[in-house]
């Protein structure tokens, strides 16, 4: 007997009709309880997870999720690295919102602080959850610069054209970046290494002009500083000085 022929089935069962109460990805629990140990709010992370997935936010927030203080202790200690409390606060909006279509904005704001852009499968989730079509959902992540429905690559390089970066100095440092990187506004590096965005103020005028790279902020930027910047990036994330 063909003993792949099943388990290719249940893919191909679950790619042609995902479950509507899949709110969000497959993830390894192992159900050690690690996490429940670890948290000082007494919450179970796990549960709540389980909760999220399955679409009851009601319940997610009867066990406290409003509680999380977002400390990361018990993605930390999951030994499955599962980043529990990205999709714990993806659950506190989600519960927040509860089905509220007002909140679209708001949800996907959270979705992409966490996992960097809008995933195809939680977007899929999300307009089940919000009644809305998936196309909805599609033209408003792309009308909005700040959406995006494709990964970045792995240094996510912002260069801010609010007005006080503008007039010190943006439209000169997006050119040098734009030649050092060798893309344009908008695009990723095929290697994926770089995408180059531009971004409104990110308030700290004071330092303009501003280019962030991922988390990181770095201001009184010129020509120099952004060739030392990315030369350093290469080996390690340093601020220029
Ligand atoms: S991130 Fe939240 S759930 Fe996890 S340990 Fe901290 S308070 Fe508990
Ligand atoms: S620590 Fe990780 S693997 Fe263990 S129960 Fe919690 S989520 Fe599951
Ligand atoms: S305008 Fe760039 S930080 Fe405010």
């Amino acid at each position: 007997m063909n003993k792949i022929a099943p388990v290719l089935s249940f893919f191909k069962k679950r790619d042609d009709k995902p479950s509507d109460k899949e709110l969000i990805r497959e993830n390894p629990c192992i159900d050690c309880s690690l996490c429940l140990e670890v948290c000082d709010k007494g919450l179970w992370p796990s549960i709540l997870l389980e909760d999220i997935k399955n679409g009851r936010f009601a319940d997610s927030k009867k066990h406290g999720i409003d509680e999380c203080n977002d400390c990361g202790d018990c993605t930390t200690e999951c030994p499955m690295s599962i980043p529990l409390f990205k999709y714990l606060r993806l659950g506190k909006i989600l519960s927040f919102y509860n089905g509220n279509k007002s909140g679209l904005i708001p949800i996907l704001l959270e979705l992409q602080s966490n996992f960097g852009y809008l995933p195809k499968d939680m977007v899929s989730h999300i307009a089940r959850f919000l009644k809305l079509p998936e196309g909805h959902i599609h033209s408003v992540a792309s009308f909005y610069k700040s959406l995006r429905l494709t990964p970045p690559g792995r240094r996510h390089v912002c260069i801010c054209r609010g007005t006080a970066c503008h007039i010190s100095g943006a439209p000169q440092l997006t050119r040098d970046t734009e030649k050092l990187l060798g893309i344009k506004e908008g695009e990723t590096s095929t290697d994926n290494e770089y995408t180059l965005d531009n971004v409104a103020c990110v308030g700290c005028c004071a330092l303009a002009p501003v280019i962030t790279v991922n988390s990181e902020t770095y201001g009184k930027m010129n020509s120099d500083k952004v060739q030392k910047l990315f030369k350093k990036t290469d080996t390690k994330d340093e601020n220029p000085g």
